[in-house]
């Protein structure tokens, strides 16, 4: 197979890595058709909305290729046989989520509906097809897809790749305009295994140059995947765990990560203290990785990354407790305006938000909360909040009150709370906020973007994380 060999890719996954993944390729290979399928009827109609503020999902430039190429080359669509039988090429970007029931019960990841996807390609497929794991998977994941095409299928000729997807939320279409790399795992030992990986390296050349595209075997792409996401989320453990000491040092975790970030051997990025690490990525795939070793006996490396978790665990609980011991010991009944509940900004995703588990803690003081957040559906945040399963779910609801306006949020709030560092909070009427906040008025800043001696100035009193 060529590049020239592949008219059309059919996507199994429609949500944050399939939508926006498929779009950026149907922009750039015009001359292929792109078909994204999903089992979820209200999301695939969502993607067909004429509206294209209707889209599932936000990402800032998705709608304006979504504009481009849709009914041209790309489609969305819940015939998933169509879908896959008309394909060449088929990416699964179905949810691995953490599992919930049984062996590695909240820490292995799901593989069923992987498998739930393997087993309808091998039922319809009628000729050869490349099949990508885009979806991120414990190592030797392609091994069980191989093992189930070749033993259901009617003896079609599949060929497994490994393609991780690196994106990152709310900066989606660029990453994958211009990524740092693009790996792609496959059997280099096999012609035909080559020339798999030659097919899909030729697709992302398009547009990204050869140099960047990094061709490995299978097992060495899922592990990259696990790996780079997991030094990740440390990076921000790290920097997390030193806002503890800085605030009982009088050092500034801003001044400390300048001066860590200038060696050029660790770097600048991925250093910004904050309330906690969230997204769909991060902790499932440590716990994924931490099960993993585990049930290898590896049980030193598990604990060591175990220890990203904690630390996170631990940044969130002491943003809530703060918040709690600064206002006298005391929230019960106290208004607490929330300002922002997704896990970053740019983005609707609230998968693992720091918001939730923050709410969570000071709900269970008796807090009452507002919640302003420019991009969340207000169901969805009580949803978030129910999935912890901690209380009753009629007292989420009367706790938790998500509001449209910012202003009506912090309107008699004893404390405002800043948990994701959306752009605009920077720029709201501060003297107004004081001037309708209860007073002594509080802020707790989880993203250190607010200007502290400003709002010192106007009156507030100020916390900023690892200050
Ligand atoms: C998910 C995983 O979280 C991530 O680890 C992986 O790298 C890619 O897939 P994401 O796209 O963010 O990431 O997940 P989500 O937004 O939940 O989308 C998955 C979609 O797959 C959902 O729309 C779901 O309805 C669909 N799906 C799931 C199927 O179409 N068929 C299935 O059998 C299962
Ligand atoms: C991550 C990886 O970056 C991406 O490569 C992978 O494909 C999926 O997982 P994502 O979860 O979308 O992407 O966002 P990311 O920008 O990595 O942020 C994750 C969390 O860490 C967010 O809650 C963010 O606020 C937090 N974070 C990030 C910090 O607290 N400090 C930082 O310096 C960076």
């Amino acid at each position: 197979m060529n590049f020239n060999s592949i008219k059309n890719i059919c996507c199994i996954g429609a949500g944050y890595v399939g939508g926006p993944t498929m779009a950026v390729i149907a922009e750039k290979c015009p001359e292929i058709k792109i078909t994204v399928v999903d089992v979820n009827e209200e999301r695939i109609k969502a993607w067909n909305d004429n509206n294209l503020d209707n889209l599932p999902i936000y990402e800032p430039g998705l709608k304006e290729i979504v504009q481009k190429t849709r009914g041209k080359n790309l489609f969305f669509s819940t015939d998933i046989d169509k879908g896959i039988k008309e394909a060449d090429m088929i990416f699964i970007s179905v949810n691995t989520p953490t599992k919930t029931y049984g062996k590695g019960k909240g820490m292995a990841a799901d593989l069923k509906f992987i498998e739930l996807c393997a087993r309808k390609i091998a039922e319809v497929s009628t000729e050869s097809k490349i099949i990508v794991e885009k979806s991120t998977i414990p190592v030797r994941t392609a091994q069980t897809i191989k093992s189930i095409l070749d033993n259901v299928g009617t003896g079609v000729k599949y060929h497994i790749l490994s393609n991780p997807e690196f994106l990152a939320e709310g900066t989606a279409i660029d990453d994958l305009h211009n990524p740092d790399r693009v790996l792609i795992g496959g059997d280099h030992d096999s012609k035909e295994g080559q020339d798999a990986l030659d097919t899909l390296t030729s697709i992302y050349e398009k547009w990204v140059p050869r140099e960047r595209i990094l061709q490995t075997n299978v097992w060495s792409s899922e592990l990259s995947k696990l790996t780079a996401n997991a030094f990740l989320a440390q990076r921000v453990s790290s920097i997390n765990a030193m806002t503890a000491l800085c605030e009982k040092t009088g050092a500034d975790i801003e001044e400390l990560a300048r001066a860590v970030g200038t060696d050029t051997r660790i770097g600048n990025k991925f250093l910004k203290p904050s309330v906690g690490f969230g997204g769909s990525c991060f902790n499932k795939d440590i716990l994924n990785l931490v099960y993993i070793c585990k049930s290898l006996n590896l049980n030193e490396v598990a604990s060591y990354w175990e220890q990203v978790l904690l630390i996170n665990d631990y940044q969130k609980y002491r943003f809530a407790d703060n918040i709690i011991t600064t206002l006298y010991n005391t929230v019960t009944d106290k208004k607490i305006a929330f300002l922002g509940w997704a896990f970053k900004k740019n983005t609707n995703d609230t998968r693992e938000s720091a918001a939730i588990y923050v709410a969570d803690y000071l709900i269970e003081d008796k807090a009452n909360i507002y919640v302003y957040d420019p991009k969340v559906e207000h169901p969805k945040m009580i949803r978030d909040l129910n999935e912890l399963n901690t209380r009753d779910s009629s007292i989420n609801e009367s706790s938790l009150s998500p509001v449209d306006d910012p202003y009506l949020a912090v309107k008699d709030a004893h404390a405002v709370a800043i948990l994701t560092e959306w752009d605009e909070f920077i720029e709201y009427d501060w003297e107004k906020i004081f001037s309708i906040m209860k007073k002594p008025a509080f802020v707790f800043d989880g993203r250190n973007i607010l200007d502290s001696k400003k709002l010192t100035k106007i009156g507030f009193k100020v916390y900023q994380i690892g200050k």
